[in-house]
């Protein structure tokens, strides 16, 4: 699918369903202690944004990335009712991923493009942790893509970032990486 294809798809996706429920990543909850307090962070192909809006709760400055602009426009104004401020842009991360050495702290959330990884590790600061957290190919239905191609494989997320050092990891239907760069 080309890049005006899978951003049709997603607007299609973002005008029919209503709902904002879509939740916060277990990733970023369950190792909310990690987290710097300051500092700049990217929610990559955030979608809603519901780690975005998370991330800049907790004080930092949130950058949220989507080739989407329906998704984009509708993050805009859950953070302008939320009272909070994000650095929102309409962006193809594959055509454009973000630029080397230029945050704090990256989240991406079910979304799995491998040939990004490289890109991704690369857009960390030293010191900087990548929160990532999508479907493995243990799903059992549910939600998440049917096609097994966008499921990770055993043990994948800690070999896509091996430059990262591991500090979490936990797999099952999805896989919850948290990576350090080596300073
Ligand atoms: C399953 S949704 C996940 C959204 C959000 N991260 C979450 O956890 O709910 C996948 C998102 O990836 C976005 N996306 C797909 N391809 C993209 C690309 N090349 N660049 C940026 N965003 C992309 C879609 O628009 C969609 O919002």
């Amino acid at each position: 699918m080309d890049s005006d294809a899978i951003r049709a798809k997603w607007d299609a996706r973002y005008r029919s369903s209503h709902s904002s429920a879509e939740g916060i990543a277990a990733v970023l909850i369950d190792n909310t202690p990690l987290l710097p307090t300051e500092g700049k962070a990217l929610d990559l192909a955030s979608g809603l944004g519901a780690n975005a809006l998370y991330l800049a709760g907790q004080g930092l400055e949130v950058h949220a990335w989507d080739i989407s602009p329906v998704a984009i426009d509708r993050l805009n104004r859950r953070a302008q009712q939320q009272g909070l401020t994000l650095h929102t842009q309409v962006r193809d991360c594959l055509a454009r991923p973000p630029e080397p050495g230029s945050f704090d702290v990256i989240v991406v959330s079910r979304f799995l493009e491998r040939e990004l990884c490289p890109a991704i590790t690369v857009a960390l600061k030293p010191g900087g942790l990548l929160f990532y957290q999508t479907y493995t190919r243990a799903k059992q239905g549910g939600s998440g893509p049917g096609n097994p191609h966008f499921l990770l494989e055993a043990g994948e997320l800690p070999r896509l970032f091996s430059e990262l050092e591991v500090a979490f990891y936990r797999e099952g239907e999805e896989a919850l990486f948290v990576g350090r760069k080596v300073e």
